[in-house]
């Protein structure tokens, strides 16, 4: 079997002037690409989560900054970089907390630094080598991963960390795909409130491979594992500290301590562009906070309401909670006990 042509369905599609992004709000209803010509669109997409997923946002970025560079440099202006670096803002200023954004926009500027090089050249050869690493790194972080779970009949996923989430294949997606194709026979995916994502995306993503899953309600977890049906909780990340600390969508910290409690593993999946290397520990990960709107029902939505919501997106679930971080350079076991991630620093 040829996993290349398994990578899944594509949230992001490059025609080489335009990006079309799988509208991710829609699924699984609809299935149905925006094409975008302008970074502020992008920008735009990535702030409602119409594209989502930490690389899939990096990613994403990389594309916006190219098409941006093209704009501005077609048009001959000779402040192409003024009207470039807003772009970069915007980007910058679309979500918190994957670093994954961060990481691209950066790769993005090294690009445009070159003195003696086509800048249009230059971006669009950048993001398109982010787009083909992140899902080459996808598929041997699968194969990794699938190692580790060994002869593990029985996973859970949280959120969605599959190819919609990313460059294609997925993280903790893949890994699901490669153990799935080794003959794992059970995967659990989390509703993951309030967006959804497992519910909405993470079922349907597998359905369309062929895998079967079983959806929960976030709330029955606990009681899942109680029964003795799980061998492996498995998910992304949005940023992991040098220490192994690991943000990820909300929820994932509760299901990190309830394994623990039921003798059940932990596998983290990112690529080393997940890793922020500058954050020593989970306590300098910036949290998302997101509209209220997001949780409540409408007709609570009024200036004179009693009722409000606290709505963080995601949590940091501390290394000493977590079996396994899978990345593309290796797997680091026990991220507590081995000084967390940072032996995979080159
Ligand atoms: O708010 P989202 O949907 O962007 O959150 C996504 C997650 O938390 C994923 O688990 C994470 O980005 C890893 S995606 C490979």
């Amino acid at each position: 079997m040829n996993v290349k042509n398994e990578i899944g369905v594509q949230a992001l599609k490059w025609t080489g002037s335009s990006l079309q992004v799988l509208d991710q709000r829609l699924l699984p209803e609809q299935v149905s690409y925006h094409e975008y010509r302008d970074a502020g669109g992008i920008a735009e997409a990535i702030k409602v989560m119409q594209v989502r997923g930490a690389p899939a946002i990096g990613i994403a970025a990389a594309y916006a900054v190219a098409l941006s560079v093209m704009r501005h440099c077609q048009d001959g202006a000779a402040d192409w970089r003024v009207e470039v670096e807003h772009d970069f803002e915007a980007l910058a200023a679309s979500r918190p907390t994957a670093v994954n954004l961060f990481w691209a926009l950066d790769k993005m500027r090294q690009a445009l630094d070159y003195e003696n090089v086509d800048p249009v050249a230059s971006a669009v050869a950048t993001a398109e080598q982010i787009h083909d690493d992140d899902l080459e790194g996808n598929l041997r972080m699968g194969e990794l991963g699938a190692e580790v779970l060994g002869d593990a009949n029985s996973v859970m996923t949280h959120c969605n960390a599959g190819a919609l989430a990313t460059g294609g294949y997925g993280t903790a997606l893949g890994v699901i795909r490669s153990a799935h194709r080794r003959g794992l026979k059970r995967v659990y995916a989390c509703e993951t409130r309030p967006w959804l994502q497992g519910a909405r995306l993470t079922v349907w993503e597998l359905a369309q491979d062929g895998i079967e899953a079983t959806l929960i309600a976030d709330s029955a977890a606990a009681w899942l594992m109680k029964n003795g049906k799980l061998d492996w909780v498995v998910v992304g990340a949005d940023r992991i500290a040098a220490n192994g600390d690991v943000a990820n969508k909300i929820g994932t910290y509760s299901l990190a301590v309830l394994a623990k409690q039921h003798g059940v593993k932990m596998m983290v999946v990112a690529p080393m562009s997940t890793i922020d290397f500058a954050i020593e520990t989970g306590d300098g990960i910036e949290i998302e906070q997101r509209n209220q709107a997001e949780l409540l029902p409408d007709c609570y939505l009024r200036e004179d309401s009693l009722v409000h919501a606290w709505n963080p997106v995601f949590d940091v679930t501390p290394a000493e909670l977590i079996t396994a971080i899978v990345t593309e350079r290796g797997v680091v076991m026990n991220p507590a006990q081995q000084g967390g991630v940072r032996s995979l620093k080159t």
